[in-house]
C-alpha cells in the first residue's frame, strides 16, 4: 500500500493518477473539507469519463491534518511507501508560523510514523527553494548550500527544516530520497500556485518582470518520483527542472496560447515595490488576501538558473520542453472555459 499526502493539490492528484494507472494500491490523504472531486477533475484532463472514473474509484481516501495525530498514524497500516507531498505555500508573512507548523511539524510527524510502522520507502517533495544560492554565474545544483540571508522566504526555511528532518530520519534507518521542482507546470486549480499565473494573464497582464526562473512539467515531476522510489534510490536529492527562462517569455507563451495580448510593460523595481505595498493596503481596507507580497516581488526580479545535469544524467531522463508544457496547459484551460460558457 502507498500513502500519500497533498493529494488534493497538483502534484499529489497526478502523481495519484500515475500511481492507479500503474496499478499500485494508494491510500490518499486529504483534509476534512477539502472535495476529491478536484482530483477527479485532474484525471478527466488525462483520460475519457468513464476511464477517469474507474481510476479514481481505485483510491481509497481518508481524513486527517498536519502535522499528524493519531488518526494519521491508524491509517498507516499496512503501508509500505510514502509519498509526501502535502505543504503550506505561502509568501504571506501572517501565514508564517501556521507554514512553519504545516511543512516542519507535518514533515517531521510523517517521518516519525514512517520509523514507528517501519515504512519502506519515503519520497519528499522539497523545492528548489531549499537549495541555493547561485554560486557566481555557476546554476544552483543539489551541491549548492542553503544559506539564510536577508531575502529568504519564510517558505523556503520552511523547506530548508523539513529536509534537515529528512535528512535525521535517514540516519536513524528510513529509506528517504528528495526531490526539488522548480516552478511546477499543470493543470488544476487556477487559482493556488503556478495555476494562477494562467488565470492571470487570461484576465489581461500588461505587465512583466526581469526575472528569471526554473519550469517543469508536473507530469515530469510525478514520473521522476515513482522511477525514483521504484529503483531504489535514496539518501540523495534531485533538483527537477526542465529550462531557466524570463518570467516574460512565459507569460507571452502563455499569452499566445490563451489567444491573449503579451504583457508589455516592464515592471521594474519602483513599481512592483509599489504594487506590493497598494496590494497590503487593499487587502487591510477590503480584508482580502494581498496577492502580491514583498517576498513574491523579490521573487519575481530575481534571476536563478537552476541545473538538472544529476537527474538526467542518473535517469538518462529528457524534461518535457516548457513550451510543450505551456501549450498542453493552456489546452486544458481552454477546454474548460468553454465547458463554463455553455453551462
Ligand atoms: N507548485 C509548485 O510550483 C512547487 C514547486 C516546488 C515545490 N513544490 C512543492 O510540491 C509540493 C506539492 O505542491 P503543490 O503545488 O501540489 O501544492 P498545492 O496544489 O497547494 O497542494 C498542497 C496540498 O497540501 C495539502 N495540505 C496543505 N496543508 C495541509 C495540512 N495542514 N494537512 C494536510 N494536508 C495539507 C493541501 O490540501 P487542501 O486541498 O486541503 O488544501 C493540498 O492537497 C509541496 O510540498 C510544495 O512545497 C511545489
Amino acid at each position: 500500500m502507498i500513502f500519500v499526502t497533498g493529494s488534493t493539490g497538483l502534484v499529489g492528484s497526478h502523481l495519484l493518477l500515475e500511481l492507479v494507472r500503474k496499478g499500485r494500491n494508494v491510500r490518499a490523504l486529504k483534509r476534512p473539507g477539502s472535495s476529491p472531486d478536484e482530483v477527479k477533475k485532474v484525471f478527466s484532463y488525462y483520460e475519457n469519463e468513464d476511464g477517469a472514473e474507474e481510476l479514481f474509484s481505485r483510491i481509497e481516501w481518508v481524513e486527517g491534518v498536519l502535522p499528524c495525530t493519531d488518526e494519521i498514524f491508524a491509517h498507516l497500516e499496512d503501508v509500505e511507501e510514502i509519498y509526501h507531498c502535502a505543504a503550506m505555500v505561502s509568501f504571506n508573512q501572517k501565514d508564517r508560523q501556521k507554514m512553519m507548523e504545516v511543512n516542519i511539524g507535518g514533515t517531521e510527524s510523517m517521518l516519525q510514523l514512517a520509523l514507528e510502522k517501519k515504512v519502506k520507502k519515503f519520497c519528499f517533495v522539497s523545492s528548489v527553494a531549499a537549495i541555493g544560492p547561485m554560486n557566481g554565474n555557476e546554476p544552483v545544483s543539489e551541491a549548492s548550500f542553503w544559506k539564510k540571508t536577508r531575502n529568504v522566504s519564510g517558505y523556503s526555511v520552511s523547506k530548508f527544516k523539513s529536509e534537515m528532518e529528512i535528512w535525521r530520519a535517514g540516519a536513524e534507518g528510513l529509506n528517504t530520497v528528495i526531490v526539488n521542482p522548480s516552478v511546477i507546470l499543470g493543470p488544476g486549480n487556477w487559482y493556488r500556485g503556478a495555476g494562477r499565473m494562467f488565470s492571470t494573464v487570461e484576465k489581461g497582464m500588461p505587465f512583466y518582470t526581469s526575472g528569471i526562473t526554473g519550469f517543469v512539467d508536473v507530469r515530469d515531476v510525478v514520473n521522476l518520483m515513482i522511477i525514483l522510489m521504484d529503483r531504489n534510490i535514496f539518501g540523495q536529492r534531485f533538483i527537477l527542472n526542465s529550462e531557466n527562462l524570463p518570467f516574460k517569455d512565459i507569460f507571452s507563451m502563455i499569452a499566445k496560447n490563451l489567444g491573449k495580448k503579451s504583457p508589455y510593460i516592464k515592471a521594474g523595481r519602483l513599481l512592483t515595490s509599489v504594487g506590493w505595498r497598494m496590494d497590503y493596503l487593499g487587502s487591510k481596507v477590503f480584508g482580502r488576501q494581498n496577492l502580491i507580497t514583498k517576498e513574491t516581488v523579490k521573487a519575481s526580479l530575481s534571476k536563478k538558473y537552476y541545473s538538472n545535469k544529476k537527474i538526467t544524467e542518473a535517469l538518462n531522463w529528457n524534461f518535457i520542453p516548457v513550451a510543450k508544457s505551456i501549450e498542453d496547459v493552456c489546452k486544458i484551460y481552454n477546454n474548460e472555459l468553454k465547458v463554463q460558457d455553455f453551462s
